[in-house]
């Protein structure tokens, strides 16, 4: 492991007020997706639609660093030029989303956990000759009536510690997701306290495997009321507990926060961030950062929906919605932004 370009990795992925696009939806996911808009689920149709995100003009200005999927690392544009190469002349770092998904838990109904540590090793190897200079790894974590259990939680940041440490033998920097689920009717509150659990967990696992915490970038949920919860917060007291939570739990050292989106609407997103950017940066040991995959995407397929016609116009939402995240980090989003 070399240390320093660990470091400088991680750094260069939240430096310039600049985020991560998760573009990293496993095929099955990725299918989902074009089902509701009436897309064909073909290899074809996702190589179009991830060619579309990988050719937007001036993403580099807004974006760090790409997560990709194991299909789309290895593909290339129409003209045969591979994904890797367009990325890295555009000054976008690759990444690659290295789990094999979340299973359910046994003796834990309605719960999951996270699965692909065997023959991660070997797996890490070969993307990093393809090009990946960072990893993810996704746990899930439910926040029902009754859950999530310690063991669920022990089993996921064990699991995540892993991984970081096998990412960080390889060369590559881990990007720690513990994501605790918007679904249900769970208070804010109730989020507060679970996510607050599973980062001390995952932490102290972290800790336990030897993970070199200047060279990860965490990647949590925002701390949110349930979708379905009947009292649903402010933007200034969703930033207001997030950040609580997360300076309760994140060591100094982790050079960056980079939040998922979690089904949020895309101008919700950037507003929350914005609002935690304006209320705390100045006193923050981290950047906060994005790591959306839905609140950058989403608007940018529902105009493609397949239609080759449609591809600069959603490239411009593409870019749009980058646009947006970067204002975010910098606290200067507003919805005015949503106009031009
Ligand atoms: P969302 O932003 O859609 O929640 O996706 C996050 C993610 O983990 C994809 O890498």
């Amino acid at each position: 492991m070399n240390e320093q370009e660990l470091i400088d990795t991680a750094k260069k992925l939240v430096a310039a007020d600049k985020g991560l696009l998760a573009m990293d939806e496993s095929n099955p996911t990725c299918n989902k997706r074009f089902a509701k808009l009436g897309i064909p689920q073909t290899v074809e149709a996702r190589r179009a639609y991830r060619e579309l995100i990988v050719t937007t003009p001036g993403l580099g200005e807004f974006i760090s660093g790409a997560i990709l999927y194991d299909e789309t690392i290895r593909q290339q544009k129409k003209d045969g030029t591979p994904f890797v190469k367009i990325f890295g002349d555009a000054g976008i770092i690759p990444g690659i989303k290295v789990d094999t998904g979340a299973k359910d838990m046994a003796s834990h109904p309605g719960e999951k956990i996270t699965e692909g540590l065997d023959g991660l090793r070997d797996r890490l190897k070969e993307y990093f000759q393809l090009g990946a200079r960072f990893a993810k790894w996704r746990a899930v974590i439910s926040a029902g009536e009754g859950s999530p259990s310690r063991a669920c939680i022990e089993a996921n940041a064990h699991a995540l510690a892993r991984y970081a440490a096998l990412c960080q033998e390889a060369g590559l920097v881990p990007i720690v997701e513990p994501e605790v689920l918007m679904d249900g009717d769970h208070t804010l509150e109730r989020c507060f306290d679970v996510s607050e659990e599973v980062l001390g967990t995952v932490f102290t696992q972290l800790y336990t495997q030897r993970v070199m915490l200047e060279g990860i970038i965490l990647k949590p949920n925002m701390v949110l009321p349930g979708l379905t919860c009947p009292k649903q917060e402010g933007v200034d007291e969703v930033a207001d507990a997030t950040v609580k939570c997360l300076l309760r739990s994140v060591p100094a050292a982790v050079p960056g926060i980079a939040f998922l989106s979690g089904g949020q609407s895309a101008e919700l997103a950037s507003a929350r961030l914005n609002a935690m950017n304006v209320r705390f940066k100045s006193r923050l040991p981290w950047p906060l950062a994005f790591s959306f995959a839905r609140a950058i995407q989403q608007p940018a397929l529902e105009i493609w929906k397949g239609d080759e016609a449609n591809v600069h116009a959603a490239q411009q939402a593409l870019y749009h919605r980058a646009r947006c995240n970067r204002a975010a980090r910098r606290g200067g989003y507003s919805i005015a932004m949503e106009k031009t």
